[in-house]
């Protein structure tokens, strides 16, 4: 397995610019199994996650095709069977069952393993297609809907922890070729369910209120063939502001939608950080003194959980006591044993990660559990004394598009040492 070598404390200056969403670009590639024609999509990050979903395509009977980051499906014929190993590698394939349901009024896809942030239940996603007139049941390991018919329905997407994103995008991807109107009810306001529901209105769909709370949808009989760029990468925009945060000397991270990653750029701001935000670009100045902070995980638009292991690892050198608590997935905390093994002071009381400000990290051997975690883990090392070797990187490269080659240009002295 390949692993990454972190020299830290050189100071990263410059600018990098940020790839196309992973979280957008899963849901939007599944959404071409619902015309026969063409679609193109530009700007697919080159990642593992983004890969299994074109094997999934694939294997269900589409044409694809990938230049660079635009991806050309032509899903003319597709099959509405998806085994446990050709979706197992990844969570998000679970947002197939809505566009072949749409498209097929049926479909059998096994269920998604395990997920090590926590439990990941579907219930919301199959409550929705329930509503709209389809069966359900549970067999084998394998999700079956079947529907000769799809009605509109009311639907409510609010769950313990909030709307579901991805429930919110499979029931959007089956309502589109139901009889009626469909209205989502506490949908997620995410701006990847607003990319999809754009690219799906491209494709001849009728929805309004995508990026709301609540969503409405005019059945039509077909979608066509369409072409779409995908929205920025917030998650990894926010990354890199973190990345200038911790071991910046002024780092600038263009194209990015500013608006999309305003929790994180007024969370810096409290710290102390001075961030400038321009059109579509966002710069961040150190602060040799910033502060700690209290911080909690929502849905958008407010603070990503898909950011809370990075502002912990930014926060374990932050003057004072900080509080993250982990509304989304309350258990999310992989990084934070592996952050203290370079010296963090971290206390986890339930959801709830205590953070007293250390002086200094020293670069240690960890171990990337989790996508976010793992680029936690980096980003320390950018701080820390020594080297910091993080371990099954496979994590990062699910969606992070060469993390370590965009860190390098910005000064990071930082190696990937792959596998014999
Ligand atoms: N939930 C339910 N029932 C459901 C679905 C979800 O109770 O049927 C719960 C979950 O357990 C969780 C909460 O609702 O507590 C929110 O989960 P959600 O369904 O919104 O997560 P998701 O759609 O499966 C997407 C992203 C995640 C991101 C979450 C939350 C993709 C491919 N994944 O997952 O991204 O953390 O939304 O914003 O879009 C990542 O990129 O690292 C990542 C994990």
């Amino acid at each position: 397995m390949d692993k990454i070598l972190i020299h830290g404390g050189h100071k990263l200056s410059g600018s990098i610019k940020v790839s196309g969403s992973k979280n957008s670009s899963l849901p939007i590639l599944a959404a071409t199994l619902l015309t026969r024609e063409p679609c193109v999509v530009h700007g697919v990050p080159d990642l593992s996650d983004t890969q299994y979903m074109l094997q999934i395509l694939t294997y269900l009977g589409a044409q694809v095709e990938r230049a660079s980051g635009t991806v050309s499906v032509t899903a003319e014929k597709i099959d509405s069977v998806a085994p446990y190993d050709v979706v197992r590698k990844m969570r998000a394939s679970v947002c197939i069952l809505g566009p072949l349901l749409g498209r097929c009024k049926e479909a059998t896809v096994a269920l998604p393993g395990g997920c090590i942030i926590g439990n990941r239940p579907i219930d919301l996603h199959l409550k929705g297609f329930e509503a709209l007139g389809a069966s359900v049941r549970v067999e084998s390991g394998d999700i079956k809907v079947f529907a000769p018919k799809l009605t509109g329905a009311t639907i409510d997407m609010q769950g313990q922890f909030g709307p579901t994103v991805l429930g919110t995008d499979n029931v959007m991807m089956a309502a589109v070729l139901a009889d009626g109107m469909t209205v989502i009810e506490r949908a997620a306001m995410e701006p990847e369910v607003v990319d999809l529901a754009n690219f799906l209105n491209k494709m001849g769909a009728k929805i309004e209120g995508a990026g709301a709370s609540r969503i409405i949808i005019e059945g039509v009989r077909e979608l066509h063939g369409a072409e779409h760029w995908v929205i920025p990468d917030r998650i990894e925009a926010g990354t890199f502001l973190v990345a200038g945060a911790i071991a910046g000397r002024g780092v600038t991270v263009k194209r990015v939608q500013p608006d999309h990653v305003r929790a994180l750029t007024d969370a810096l701001a409290r710290c102390g950080y001075a961030v400038d935000v321009a059109q579509d670009s966002v710069s961040i100045l150190p602060n040799g003194d910033a502060t700690a902070l209290q911080l909690t995980t929502e849905p958008y638009p407010g603070f990503p959980t898909d950011m809370q292991a990075q502002m912990c690892a930014l926060l374990s050198t932050n003057r004072g006591t900080s509080s993250v608590t982990e509304n989304i997935f309350p258990r999310r905390y992989m990084h934070v044993a592996e952050l203290k093994r370079m010296g963090a002071k971290v206390q986890l009381e339930g959801a709830t990660a205590v953070i007293e400000g250390v002086d200094r990290l020293l670069g240690a051997p960890v171990m990337a559990s989790d996508l976010r975690a793992s680029a936690a883990l980096v980003l320390a090392g950018l701080k820390a004394e020594g080297t910091t070797e993080v371990n099954r990187v496979y994590h990062i490269d699910r969606g992070y598009e060469h993390l370590d080659e965009k860190l390098s240009e910005l000064g990071a002295h930082i190696e990937r040492v792959k596998a014999p």
